[in-house]
Formats: C-alpha cells, structure tokens, sequence
C-alpha cells in the first residue's frame, strides 16, 4: 500500500490555511487507497539539529538526540511520498519545516558520490526513496513569491527528479483559515481533492488538474483591497466576507 507522511509546517497548526488545503488533499489521497501519517510539526518535540554528525560515525543512522524525530524518521524512512505543506515565510518554508528537515540527516550516508553534474549523498540503506509533494500558501496573490521555495525544493529532490507535485497558492488567507467545501472556493478545494488521489493512483497530475490549481483564487487587486480593508477594521489580515 502507498505510504504518504505529510507534514503541516504552519504554527497555525490545524487552523491555518495549510490545513484548509492539506484536508480535501487528504480525502483525495485515503480515497485513492493509501495509507497516511500527518504530523503537525509545530506539536512535536524536534529540537535542531547539533551538526555533530554522530548520525553519521559514532552511531550511525541514529541521532544523538531524543525526541519526536526518532518516529519521524522511521514514518519517512516507510514512505513513499513525503508531502511539506507550507506557508510562505520570508520566501521560504517555515523555520519549524526546516528544522525538521535538517534532522533527516541520518537518512543519508556520509559517502559522496557523483550524480550527473554535481555531488551528493547516497540514501542509508531501509531508506525508500520517497517522492515529494509541496504545498505552499502564501500572503500575496501572485505565485511568483515562490521562486526561492521551488528552486529550494529542487535541490532537495535531486534536481526536480523527486518532485512529483506542486499546489502553490498565492493569496491563501482567502480561506479564511478554514475548508470550507461548498464555498466560494469550492472548485478550488475539488482540484486539490482529484490531486491527492491522481498522486496515488497516477505518479503526478494531470494538465487539467495542474490547470485549475494554477488558476488565482481572485483578481489581485481585489485581493489587496479586501486584506487591506480587513487590516484597517480589525486587525486580523484575513479579508472580510472571503472563505465564507
Ligand atoms: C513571519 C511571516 C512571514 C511571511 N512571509 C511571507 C512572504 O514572504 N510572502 C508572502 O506572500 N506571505 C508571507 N507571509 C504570509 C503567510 O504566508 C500567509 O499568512 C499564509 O496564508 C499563512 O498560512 P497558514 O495559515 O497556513 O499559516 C508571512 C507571514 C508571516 C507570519
């Protein structure tokens, strides 16, 4: 059975606009008949890592360190997919996500080995090579705020070849922080749904899927207004009557 670890990075936790997306995703992913693990990283106990590298002499593939990254790496070490779900911050994934990517050290060998055009290190052996998923929300409506993610993205999965999908929303605080099915983003939450199960049953998305997913959640200057609008009643950043 298909394994898929996903990891929600946001501090908003369960009520952010990461989860809004990571719920029909993960209707779409069980219906597809995989198996799932989510964490939400902000609950955990993952301290940074130390850079002593005794992942890699003294103990080998196990971290110096007890905490909740000893289950994470066994749940990745089992998985097929790992989804980072994300918002955007400072035009990166969050400082809790990187934390805890950086603690993936023990997956790999110290060894370097060539591939293609540049150096790298080989996975431990019990590793399955696990192909990545990134969702992304972010606070501006427009997707090019993304760039820095992706390409950080790319050199995580050896240059794209592990990256199996991307959903990047520009402009998420329109959800209201909530899923919300029958919405005025309804058509939205209905691709993400067919993307989680496309991703199991099919390796990747379809065009169409891609196509809709891509598409603004509204136009930019609406978007803009509405957040400003929210900020000067009550402060909170979410545009007002969105999401609803
Ligand atoms: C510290 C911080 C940094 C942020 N950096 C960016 C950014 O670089 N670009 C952007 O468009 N939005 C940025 N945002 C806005 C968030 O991406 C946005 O509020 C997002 O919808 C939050 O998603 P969440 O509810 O899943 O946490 C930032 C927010 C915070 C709190």
């Amino acid at each position: 059975m298909t394994k898929v670890l996903v990891l929600n990075g946001s501090p908003r936790g369960l009520k952010s606009n990461t989860q809004a997306i990571l719920t029909p995703f993960l209707e779409g992913v069980r219906e597809a008949g995989a198996e799932t693990d989510v964490l939400v990283v902000r609950d955990l106990d993952i301290k940074f890592c130390l850079g002593c590298f005794a992942c890699w002499s003294s103990t080998p593939g196990r971290c110096c360190q007890e905490d909740d990254m000893t289950r994470v790496l066994e749940l990745w070490r089992q998985a097929d997919y790992v989804v980072y779900a994300t918002p955007l911050y400072h035009f990166g994934m969050t400082a809790l996500l990187k934390r805890l990517v950086e603690r993936t050290l023990p997956l790999l060998e110290p060894r370097m080995e060539q591939y293609g055009d540049r150096t790298g290190h080989p996975l431990r052996q019990g590793t399955r090579r696990a192909r990545t998923v990134l969702i992304a929300n972010c606070g501006f409506p427009e997707r090019l705020h993304f760039g820095a993610l992706l390409e950080h993205m790319r050199y995580l999965t050896g240059g794209g070849k592990g990256l199996a999908a991307t959903i990047l929303v520009g402009g998420g605080e329109a959800f209201g922080r909530a899923y919300r099915p029958n919405g005025p983003f309804a058509w939205f939450f209905a691709a993400v749904r067919q993307a989680g199960l496309e991703i199991v049953t099919q390796g990747r998305l379809s065009p169409a899927t891609q196509e809709t997913l891509d598409r603004p959640l509204a136009p930019d200057e609406t978007y803009r207004q509405a957040a400003n609008a929210s900020w000067d009643a009550d402060g909170d950043g979410e545009p007002p009557g969105r999401g609803q």
